[in-house]
């Protein structure tokens, strides 16, 4: 029996009914139908692509024709979730015009559902304009990857009470705007579970303590695609850098040594 698909209206119901959303970040075709088929409520096509996959150092170098491409992949793969791309950096910060049009490219060309953008006060008019276009958007408040250079870093936000309430008045304008979700990533937990008391639209916490109606995580991390670094949020599910070079390592050695191909993998 063919699936259902996850929609806008179920994620809101869920925030009420208390049930937790699950969301994963997606790049390409054979990860998204795993996440898909594994049950994952929403893939967040995410501009982390630049750094997880693209080998850039942050989000900022991330294209439109970058996540339209890669959101095609995700679409192509996805029976049941609801997917989400992000509008990379310098998509939507320009003008309002821009930020539709860019965001109609997410939905029309690359086939997301709905679209992330990052900030609070200073994109509540953007995120209002692409609403009313008909384009649920997601919004993302916090730590906000895009803003590196101007926090020194990924450095935690909303420590202190200034901090605090900043964070909360650009998740309240984010909710204002008309976004049905909001991801709130690099928190104290403590504000992470205001805010999702707060709001009457669901949070997404990456970073942001056990209280948000939802977490995310980057696959790539809680697959354990690295040996270095992992921020303290990150869960390790598996080891798969370490399953993956150890099979590399074998089909080289078998190579090598003359044992791969035998007549098995022969045609006669
Ligand atoms: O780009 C991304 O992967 C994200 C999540 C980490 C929330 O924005």
């Amino acid at each position: 029996m063919e699936k259902e698909k996850v929609t806008v209206t179920q994620i809101r119901k869920w925030k009420e009914a208390g049930k937790k959303i699950t969301v994963l970040t997606a790049y390409d075709y054979p990860l998204a139908k795993i996440l898909d088929q594994a049950g994952i409520d929403i893939l967040l096509v995410g501009d982390s692509l630049g750094n997880v996959v693209l080998g850039h150092p942050n989000t900022l170098p991330v294209t439109m024709e970058d996540m339209i491409h890669h959101t095609q992949a995700v679409v192509r793969a996805c029976k049941q979730a609801m997917v989400v791309a992000d509008m990379p950096f310098m998509s939507y910060q320009v003008s309002r015009e821009e930020a539709i049009r860019n965001a109609g490219r997410l939905i029309k060309e690359g086939g997301a559902e709905v679209v992330k953008l990052e900030g609070g006060m200073a994109v509540e008019e953007s995120i209002r304009a692409i609403v009313q276009c008909g384009i649920p958007v997601m919004g993302h408040v916090g730590l906000t990857p895009q803003s590196i250079h101007s926090f020194g870093g990924h450095k935690v936000q909303g420590r202190g009470d200034e901090a605090a309430q900043r964070v909360l008045a650009d998740a309240r304008a984010v909710e204002r705007a008309g976004a049905f979700s909001i991801v709130l990533e690099g928190i104290p937990r403590s504000l992470g579970e205001r805010i999702t008391q707060e709001l009457s639209i669901p949070t997404i916490g990456i970073g942001a303590g056990p209280c948000c109606d939802g977490q995310v995580l980057v696959t790539y991390d809680l697959l354990g695609f690295y040996d270095d670094f992992a921020p303290r949020f990150v869960k390790r599910y598996a080891n798969l850098r370490g399953i993956i070079f150890e099979a590399i390592q074998a089909y080289k050695d078998e190579v090598e040594g003359g044992l791969f191909p035998t007549e098995t993998h022969c045609f006669k």
